[in-house]
């Protein structure tokens, strides 16, 4: 076989951004929030925000309904004042801007919804090229940049189509290449996903997260599911009463969550126990001999997973069995959250605690089955 020389491979339509280029752009925050009010009545729908995002970055914002996610959002496209606070997109302050200097600014954020927001009386490339049209481009310009855009959301083939016979997958596509074709600096999603099924889910998310790597846009994606901040952003912060309550990397997050509220949103994203087993459950008795206990067993990083891994199997020969669960990855780091069963024992159940605290894992008493499971 002769070894030859590639040319480079062919550049793709949209350039990546490079790491270093995202690294070094790192320095000026898109986002910047510092200590921003918003009451409605007596409600503090935001009570001292204060929050920085980098360029590049995929911020998630997770929070129960109420917790004041979409007037942050309001606040960030300046649908919504603070009555106190600075926001700054881009080194601008717009908290004070009027109506007409906003505009440039609005022009620099794309936004998509849960509800699409698309017109019906208009085609598919129509809706998208609609930013464009109020930006005074040109009809042949704006409809090759909308077939671009449909090219890079995988809907070439539905540019002339009414978004009415669309399934909701590809209207949130046409939604996503319409927010996109402004070319903005900034994406904003609120519960984008939250109108479509598990699987389309997990294509919309795959496909924001492509954008965010080959535009280099800067994300922010508001949820109120764990899974969706899980599958595309860098970073989480934990919105709760109109505070931040919990903010750091997915890891750090995911692996040892501080706020109670966090633990109770990712309880949805972890297994859960088994029906068969739930539905027999009854409260851990201090002392009870009978019956078989149950354990909530939960392992993060690499190497407290091996070295829980290792301590099951020696535990096996004491009837200590993983009944439900295993390993998962969160940013390539390894997690093992699952259910244990064995014999209800107060001094096999110490022992097995100790043995698995020392390696890392947390373990609950969840209670015991009278029979075997
Ligand atoms: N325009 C408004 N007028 C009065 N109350 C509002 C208004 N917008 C939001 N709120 C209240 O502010 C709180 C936060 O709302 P919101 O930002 O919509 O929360 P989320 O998007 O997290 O569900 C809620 O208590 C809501 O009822
Ligand atoms: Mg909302």
């Amino acid at each position: 076989m002769t070894l030859h020389t590639h040319p480079p491979e062919t550049a793709p339509q949209i350039s990546p951004t490079t790491r270093a280029e995202k690294q070094s752009a790192g320095d000026a925050p898109v986002i910047e929030l510092v200590d921003v009010h918003r009451r409605f009545g007596t409600v503090p729908a935001l009570d001292g925000i204060s929050l920085s995002v980098r360029k590049g970055e995929v911020l998630g914002i997770i929070g129960r309904s109420g917790a004041g996610k979409s007037t942050l959002i309001r606040c960030l496209n300046g649908l919504e004042r603070p009555d106190s606070g600075a926001i700054r997109i881009e080194g601008t302050e717009i908290a004070t801007l009027s109506e007409q200097a906003l505009q440039p600014v609005r022009r620099r954020i794309g936004m998509i919804f849960q509800h699409f927001n698309l017109l019906s009386a208009k085609t598919v490339e129509e809706n998208v090229a609609l930013p464009l049209k109020i930006a005074g481009v040109a009809k042949a310009e704006r409809l090759a940049r909308a077939r671009d855009l449909l090219d890079l959301v995988g809907l070439s083939d539905k540019a002339r189509a009414n978004p009415a016979a669309l399934s909701g997958g590809q209207k949130q596509r046409v939604g996503i290449a319409r927010a996109l074709s402004a070319e903005p600096a900034l994406l904003l999603s609120d519960e984008a996903t939250s109108a479509l099924d598990p699987e389309t889910t997990r294509s919309i998310l795959a496909l924001l997260r492509d954008i965010n790597r080959k535009l280099g846009l800067t994300i922010i994606l508001i949820t109120h599911e764990m899974d969706v901040v899980r599958a595309v952003a860098d970073r989480v912060a934990v919105i709760d009463a109109g505070r931040i309550v919990e903010e750091g990397s997915i890891w750090q997050v995911f692996s040892s969550p501080q706020a109670q509220i966090t633990r109770s949103l990712l309880k949805s994203s972890r297994p859960q126990l088994p029906n068969s087993i739930a539905a027999r459950l009854l409260p851990a008795t201090t002392g009870s001999t009978a019956g078989t206990a149950i354990l909530s067993l939960d392992a993060a990083g690499a190497d407290s997973v091996k070295a829980v891994q290792a301590s099951l199997s020696a535990l096996l020969a004491d009837g200590v069995r993983v009944v439900h669960g295993g390993i998962d990855e969160i940013q390539s780091n390894p997690v093992f959250r699952g259910f244990l069963a064995l014999p209800s024992n107060p001094a096999l159940i110490s022992r097995v605690r100790d043995d698995l605290t020392a390696r890392g894992a947390q373990l609950e008493a969840l209670g015991h089955v009278a029979d075997p499971v």
